[in-house]
């Protein structure tokens, strides 16, 4: 049976990551497949989060394909370099947008996303698999604690997965 996810409302968001990252890793513990982590991994930070839209896009041969996600329908394919996802499968590196209206080649697959961030997940040579993109509809939404968890996030998702 899975496990519900708890952790407190009003709690700083440093806190919340706190609780919220140990509960992921003993949800996802035991399972490879990747749609199945990826799934609850997107439903455990958007129940946790106020955000928008939060889920992954999948490396598959040259573009990035719409994963399990949670949040309003999106972009099914982006191109290497395009967008806030594409640049950060490009450079192999998280991208934090303040205001995504002052992001160049920014991809609106909602009108109502204000600011954004996406973290790339890598495997063991490096190599770009997927990318975590949460997007808020509130401008400058991510800063450095998200930064630092969701890379944590990404990386023990990378040791799993890939
Ligand atoms: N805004 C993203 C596209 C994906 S949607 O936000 C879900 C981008 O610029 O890559």
């Amino acid at each position: 049976m899975a496990e519900s996810i708890s952790i407190e409302s009003g709690a700083p968001k440093e806190i919340k990551y706190e609780q919220l990252l140990p509960q992921i890793f003993a949800l996802i513990e035991g399972e490879q497949d990747e749609v199945a982590v990826l799934s609850n991994v997107a439903a455990a930070l958007h129940q946790s989060f106020a955000n928008l839209w939060t889920g992954f896009y999948l490396v598959r041969k040259d573009v990035l394909k719409l994963g399990p996600f949670q949040g309003p329908v999106a972009c099914m394919t982006i191109d290497v370099g395009k967008g806030v996802c594409g640049q950060s499968w490009e450079r192999g590196e998280t991208i934090v947008v303040a205001d995504v209206d002052r992001f160049p080649g920014h991809i609106a697959c909602s009108s109502e996303s204000r600011s954004e961030i996406v973290v790339p997940i890598k495997d063991s040579n490096g190599q770009v698999k997927a990318v975590l993109d949460i997007d808020s509809a509130h401008l400058n939404s991510f800063d450095t604690f998200d930064r630092r968890y969701l890379e944590q996030l990404c990386d023990h998702l990378a040791n799993i997965l890939y």
